[in-house]
């Protein structure tokens, strides 16, 4: 694993260990700016900024840079009452992939922070599967059924377990395909 990504785990760790993320408007845009900052501010120099230039993934475009702005006032205004209203604002905030780079990342401690204040659950990501969980985002800005049900499947209660929140956080890093090192 390349030391800014190791950098970037032991900040994603810290987060929950500091208490940190307690203190994070979660809810915003904002607060997903300031998620993506303590991830990788003063590793990437575009951390917790919008980006400026238009990109595309397996073929998708992402939201045009221009209305990058205005997008994302349009998404936080989305409603969050519950989890399929939730899921589908975490879907379009994925087609806005606000950042050039660390939007999965970023995004998925979004997504369990509004799920734990609106509905007292986050998901358990060890148990959900990489492909299967890359295969349902892809598939997302057409429908989202699938991401809907596998998530659905692997919701918890126990929001403040530190270990299902660590290895959480271990899984999210490895769906980006940065894995610990077992030689250190
Ligand atoms: N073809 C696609 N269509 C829609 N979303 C995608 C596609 N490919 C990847 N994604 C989403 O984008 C995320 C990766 O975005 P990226 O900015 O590279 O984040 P990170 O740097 O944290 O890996 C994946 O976790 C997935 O949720
Ligand atoms: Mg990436």
């Amino acid at each position: 694993m390349k030391n800014i990504d190791k950098n970037s785990l032991e900040n994603a760790y810290r987060l929950f260990e500091s208490k940190d993320i307690e203190t994070i408007e979660i809810v915003t845009s904002k607060g997903l700016q300031e998620i993506h900052r303590y991830l990788f501010g003063g590793l990437y120099d575009f951390a917790g900024e919008v980006r400026k230039l238009n990109i595309s993934k397996g073929g998708f475009r992402f939201a045009n840079a221009l209305y990058l702005n205005e997008i994302l006032v349009k998404i936080e205004q989305m409603p969050e009452n519950n989890f399929e209203e939730i899921i589908a604002k975490y879907v379009e905030m994925n087609i806005a992939h606000p950042f050039m780079e660390g939007n999965g990342r970023s995004m998925r401690i979004w997504l369990d922070m509004i799920l734990k204040k609106k509905i007292k659950k986050v998901v358990n990501w060890q148990f959900v599967d990489k492909t299967l969980y890359l295969q349902s985002m892809e598939r997302s800005p057409i429908n989202d059924l699938e991401l809907r049900t596998l998530l659905k499947e692997n919701l918890t209660d126990e929001v403040d377990n530190r270990e299902i929140i660590f290895k959480g956080i271990e899984q999210s890093y490895y769906y980006e395909g940065y894995e610990k090192d077992n030689d250190e």
